[in-house]
């Protein structure tokens, strides 16, 4: 067992970001290199976040990982490729003779073990988070400053987009290494204040068919998803890129849900087809289309990943009046835990005019719950050693 002298441990934090312009496509497997360019606004921590703690010690004699408390196996290629790839910036590093801060070698174990703040259950991307704080700590304890993409994305690609807060950009790249495929801050959390996100819990089975295997299978059949990736895409982030910069909502709005749209008519060219929506997922869709159409303007905005929960962007002075419009549409099942989560929203009633409006049959528990949240900021190192979840002998702490 390490002693705690002999132990050196960081632990991070890290957001959830949701693409707006999507990623689906790869033109590298190994490295986890895209066929586009794409834009993502990353989460608040308050309400959705991975917390990791690295520990490495001379006294280690394997790597372990532990996720949400359970062992699991380290040989994964994907975990490898992440600590490969940051032992050889570390490995870098040192050759170029920069001062080692750490009293540590390279050829110490690493155990890490990582929790999230929300259900795995609830079918909420956890892997872009997970590889983004993963590569975070691992960066820590090694003592590697260097630019992190490369080491979160060949984790998930999404993931080096969760390196940064507010709007984050992830540049496709040109190069055949990768080296300039990386993620870039557009706009920081502080740039739109007033913007809200709201998560729109639909179902918390498992997905039917991944991202990795699903975009493998759209890139080798789907002639609409090159057509995307080459015709359409480039200029869609700079035509996002400047309403984040304008904070033009509507903007913002009508093209993040044409993208989802786009990435999910993709979906259905795969050949065979993937579908990730169900009828709730388009009974949303619906409700706001609906909802914009009653106000002669874009006041909300949804977006779905490869699953058929959705993402809804809002102004906050919209929020209160759009929960209110799920809660007609959804009418929440009483099973004790509550339907609105995370920031709080003013109960306000529905118009008469706002309800003839929607037309809507009521679907009871189609919406399991709401997660109301903002734009937040990065990954951020906790300094408290209380926050560690391994203890002085590298092994989880019970709570963990
Ligand atoms: C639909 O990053 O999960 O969420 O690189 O194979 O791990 P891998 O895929 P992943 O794909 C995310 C796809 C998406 C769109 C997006 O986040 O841009």
């Amino acid at each position: 067992m390490a002693s705690e002298k002999q132990l050196v441990a960081v632990t991070c934090t890290a957001p959830v970001n949701i693409a707006v312009i999507k990623y689906w496509g790869k033109r590298d497997e190994d490295l986890i290199l895209p066929i586009n360019s794409s834009l993502s606004v990353t989460l608040h921590q308050d309400q959705l976040k991975t917390t990791t703690t690295a520990a490495i010690s001379k006294d280690f004699t394997e790597d372990r990982i532990w996720l949400n408390g359970r062992e699991e196996d380290v040989g994964q290629p994907r975990l490898q490729a992440c600590l490969r790839e940051i032992r050889r910036l570390a490995r870098k590093r040192r050759s170029a003779g920069d001062e080692d801060p750490l009293p540590l070698s390279l050829s110490y174990k690493v155990h890490i073990a990582s929790v999230n703040n929300f259900p795995t259950a609830a079918g909420l991307a956890s892997s872009a988070a997970g590889y983004a704080c993963l590569a975070y700590a691992l960066a820590r304890v090694y003592g590697v400053e260097s630019d992190l993409s490369e080491v979160a994305r060949r984790g998930s690609g999404s993931a080096c987009r969760s390196l940064y807060g507010g709007f984050v950009e992830w540049q496709m790249g040109e190069r055949a290494d990768g080296k300039d495929s990386i993620a870039r801050q557009v706009a920081p959390e502080s740039h739109w204040p007033e913007l809200r996100v709201l998560i729109l819990v639909v179902s918390a089975e498992k997905k039917l068919m991944g991202s990795t295997a699903g975009m493998q299978t759209s890139v080798e059949t789907s002639s609409l998803l090159r057509f995307r990736a080459e015709s359409v895409v480039p200029a869609r982030m700079a035509e996002m890129t400047r309403c984040v910069q304008e904070r033009d909502f509507q903007g913002f709005g009508q093209l993040t849900m044409k993208d989802s749209n786009q990435f999910h008519a993709t979906c259905l060219d795969t050949f065979p087809p993937i579908s990730y929506l169900s009828d709730t997922s388009r009974r949303i869709v619906q409700l706001v289309h609906r909802f914009n159409a009653h106000h002669g303007q874009t006041k909300v905005a949804y977006t779905f990943d490869a699953g058929p929960n959705a993402v809804v962007f809002a102004l906050d002075d919209t929020v209160p009046e759009f929960v209110a419009a799920v809660r007609q549409c959804f009418p929440p099942e009483l099973n004790g835990d509550k339907f609105l989560k995370g920031l709080p929203v003013r109960p306000v009633p529905l118009s008469e005019e706002l309800k003839a409006a929607l037309d809507v049959d009521p679907t009871p528990g189609g919406v399991k719950y709401i997660i109301a949240t903002q734009v937040g900021p990065g990954p951020q190192i906790l300094d408290d050693r209380q926050a560690h979840l391994l203890g002085p002998d590298g092994l989880p702490k019970p709570a963990a």
